[in-house]
């Protein structure tokens, strides 16, 4: 038997509902298996902000810093809409990938076959897609400094945010990129704007130097990023993992979320390196939607981000393969029976909410074990 901490992160809007529907499946592979999962609860985002006046607490990081895995909600909505910047909910976000060091962000996007007809994009070019946006988590824009506004001698004011890369940043995302490659395709994409920033020529070095070095059996193609945004409309099935920067990875996975029919379908895991000693690795599982205040509360959110977020942690922090795939095929089945919550609606299918479209996938977990 082998048991592991989890650290729940339920943050705000929709985010406790759907952390509540992970839980209902983290409990069936407490009662149906030998790996048993313990759950610790806390704040982050504006719920934090409300509790302790901070987007998460110096305890909840500690926390953090000692489970096996964090399970994340979603932060964020109307309410923190004019708390101080420093304390904005998002700030609990980046404190964590910043502290933790997950700079490999893994944003898979799938498009499940019953959901082809649910894309904007029409359904030859979205079926069967199956891609890898690899974003860099913890540099660029997003921890560049300055990043601050300062008074001009005539009145004016000056905004600045900074992008910055190191050598070794950019060198290490580059390895997790062809890794994957190698479990996948063996076809690197790489996107930044060489042909505008400095920061891009040097990211596109670095990535080619990794390259010859020490994956040159591997393909690798570099495209500027606002091509790769219209590539991703025109023909997303000719990239198989995209590698990007912390900004254009945060905008091109919403791009790639919505091919897939639903921003409410896009798991992801946020993953640091691996411990030599340990042999363990920090790492975050989290939606890549946002916390939908908006819809918050009417018990009608998509829970399949997050629990196949979970499916994600099985695989990446704890090598339960064949249980993360189990959760997958179960998701894909469930929406095979024609359910479906109100944002990935079609004709002809069943409207359901949060909590019964996860009855249906725990049944096909059941009725697959
Ligand atoms: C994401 C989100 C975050 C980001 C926000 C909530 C800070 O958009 O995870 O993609 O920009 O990274
Ligand atoms: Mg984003």
């Amino acid at each position: 038997m082998s048991s592991y901490n989890l650290l729940m992160l339920p943050g705000d809007g929709i985010g406790p509902e759907v952390v509540n529907e992970v839980e209902r499946v983290i409990d069936w592979f407490n009662k149906n298996t030998d790996s048993k999962f313990e759950i610790e609860k806390d704040l982050v985002g504006g719920s934090a902000y409300d509790a302790h006046g901070a987007a998460i607490s110096d305890a909840a990081m500690d926390l953090a810093h000692k489970s096996d895995a964090v399970i994340f909600g979603a932060v964020g909505g109307p309410k923190w809409d004019n708390v101080p910047f420093e304390v904005r909910p998002e700030a609990g976000l980046l404190r964590l990938r910043k502290e933790l060091d997950l700079f490999a962000n893994l944003r898979p996007a799938i498009c499940y076959k019953a959901l082809a007809d649910a894309s904007s994009l029409k359904r030859e070019l979205v079926e069967g897609l199956d891609i890898l946006i690899l974003r860099e988590l913890t540099g660029g824009v997003y921890f560049g400094e300055p990043k601050e506004i300062t008074d001009l001698p005539d009145g004016q004011q000056k905004a600045v945010d900074t992008q910055i890369y190191t050598t070794s940043e950019v060198q290490r995302i580059a390895r997790v990129a062809f890794e994957l490659a190698k479990t996948r395709k063996g076809k690197v994409t790489s996107t930044e704007k060489r042909n505008v920033m400095i920061s891009g020529v040097f990211w596109n070095k670095v990535v080619s130097e990794v390259h010859k070095n020490e994956y040159p059996d591997m393909e690798l193609e570099h495209i500027l990023a606002d091509a790769c945004a219209m590539q991703l409309v025109r023909k997303p099935k000719q990239f198989d993992l995209i590698v990007a920067d912390n900004l254009f990875g945060d905008i091109l996975s919403d791009e790639a979320a919505m091919l897939t029919g639903s921003m409410g379908m896009l798991p992801s895991a946020s993953l640091g390196a691996v411990n030599e000693t340990t042999g363990k690795r920090n790492a975050m599982y989290e939606p890549v939607h946002g916390s939908a205040p908006d819809i918050a509360g009417q018990g009608i959110s998509n829970p399949i981000a997050e629990i196949a977020s979970f499916a994600m942690a099985l695989r990446y922090s704890f090598n339960l393969t064949e249980e993360a795939k189990l959760i997958e095929d179960s998701i894909s089945a469930a929406l095979d029976t024609g359910i479906r919550t109100p944002d990935i609606m079609q004709d002809g299918m069943k409207k359901v909410g949060t909590h019964q479209i996860t009855d249906v996938i725990i049944s096909e977990m059941n009725s697959r074990s």
